[in-house]
């Protein structure tokens, strides 16, 4: 540790798992080089951080109230550094619209926050960077679970979509790097690892020294291999790269979690051509249908993008379609929000009036909470193993199950860690209690 020991950070997090992962890595890199432990309290701290989303407007807008406040609010002689997505499409403007601000360090750059940090008016957003052979250090979060980037940055064209331009092209980590980091997380107590990428199943394309191809298949193979290892998640795969193979690996490794997100974002194929999806409605339900077949008791979950421009009412109603033939478990739903940096700003003339797609989204969002109440009624009575995580103030443990269902039971700290049979007596829309089975 330097001399600048006992330096507070403050962190704030919005967006996705990716954004999670590089806010632990920032943390981490923080308290190795520079002595900096994390505080819950941004009035404490000596160095205020938000990692930032610009999947949509919202956060964005969100972004600059903050900072003013974190302005405002702060400890005298306290920094602000502005990282992530954000950071990556704005760059020197939000210097501009926010002066105070003391670093701003893009998406792909974070392994350079050691050096930012110290550097008032530093801006670092090449999104060209190329950080993954770095070796980041690691904070401790669960000691059960950890989440391990797969690769950086995403080769599609979605055409409403900015991450590649604040994310950069897609770079694959090399497998023997994961594997180590998994083997490393295992030793202290994990036993569950979530994969991540932007587009995990389109893994081994591209390495940084140019080596041969390997698929995501190969890595779930190697990686399930891992003495000690119980369970294995990942995020998110891409439907268009769902190959036969590849939903044959997930049906029979045992050690895969079986809940799986297939982000749908229409169920029409004219508007999936539109996004350059790359599938049609058809391949989409030939997919879930393939996957249902083989895995009875999967969960899949997805993202719905409604009112994307041009989407006509029948449009609107194959997305209905889809999501009554397949009962999606979870919806992370969107109305489509324009984009700097992205294609979709040239179909402008035919945006959807705010009405209609508000509309849409509440048809959306009550259709999803019958078949939600529907499929969480339907396990009541069914034993489940599951991986008890926390405790929680009400003397409840909580966990999840195989496929990714939030159990409750009444219980003690003597679960923690462990995978028990459960049967489950009641059920709501987004959770499960139960008794442990002796
Ligand atoms: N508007 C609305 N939703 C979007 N998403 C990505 N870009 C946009 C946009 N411009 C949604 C997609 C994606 C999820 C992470 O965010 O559904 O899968
Ligand atoms: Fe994650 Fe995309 Fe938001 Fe970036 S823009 S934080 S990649 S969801």
């Amino acid at each position: 540790m330097s001399n600048e020991a006992n330096k507070k950070l403050f962190i704030q997090t919005l967006g996705c798992q990716m954004n999670d992962t590089d806010s632990q890595h920032i943390i981490a890199e923080l308290n190795k080089h520079k002595g900096y432990t994390q505080t819950q309290n941004m009035e404490d701290a000596d160095l205020i951080v938000i990692n930032t989303c610009s999947v949509r407007e919202k956060p964005v807008q969100k972004l600059f109230s903050e900072i003013g406040q974190f302005n405002v609010k702060k400890k005298e002689g306290a920094k602000i550094g502005v990282c992530g997505c954000t950071a990556s499409h704005l760059g020197n403007d939000i210097m501009k619209r926010a002066p105070y601000v003391d670093f701003v360090l893009g998406a792909r750059n974070i392994s350079k926050i050691k050096d930012v940090v110290d550097k008032k008016g530093a801006i670092e957003i090449d999104i060209d960077n190329d950080d993954s052979t770095y070796e980041f250090a690691r904070a401790e979060t669960s000691i059960y679970k950890t989440n391990v980037n797969i690769s950086i940055g995403c080769d599609k064209e979605c055409t409403y979509c900015i991450v590649p331009a604040t994310r950069g092209d897609e770079i694959s980590i090399p497998p023997e790097m994961i594997i180590e980091q998994i083997q490393k997380d295992v030793k202290t107590g994990a036993v569950e690892v979530m994969l991540l990428g932007q587009n995990v199943n389109s893994y081994g394309r591209r390495f940084s020294d140019g080596r041969a191809k390997y698929s995501f298949t190969q890595l779930l193979k190697d990686v399930s291999k891992i003495e000690g290892l119980e369970r294995i998640r990942f995020t998110s795969p891409h439907p268009l790269h769902m190959d036969d193979e590849f939903i044959e690996e997930f049906a029979s490794n045992d050690k895969i979690s079986k809940c799986i997100h297939m982000p749908l974002q229409s169920g029409s194929t004219k508007i999936l051509k539109a996004m350059k999806r790359g599938y049609s409605k058809e391949w989409f339900l030939n997919r879930t249908k393939k996957i249902r077949d083989l895995v009875p008791d999967v969960r899949i979950t997805t993202d719905i993008i409604v009112a994307f421009p041009g989407e006509t009412r029948e449009d609107f109603l194959d997305t209905i379609d889809v999501i009554n033939q397949v009962k999606f478990d979870q919806i992370f739903n969107f109305k489509y929000s324009p984009r700097p940096n992205t294609q979709a700003l040239e179909l402008k003339d035919d945006e959807i009036a705010d009405d209609i797609g508000s509309a849409r989204l509440t048809q959306v969002i009550d259709l999803h909470k019958e078949h939600q109440s529907e499929l969480m009624n339907a396990n009541i009575g069914k034993t489940f193993t599951v991986l008890f995580e926390s405790l929680k103030p009400n003397g409840e443990v909580a966990g999840l199950t195989d496929n990714f269902m939030q159990v409750f039971v009444k219980g003690s700290d003597e679960l923690l860690g462990r995978f028990v049979e459960v049967k489950i007596t009641a059920a709501s829309r987004t959770s499960l209690k139960g008794e442990v089975v002796e």
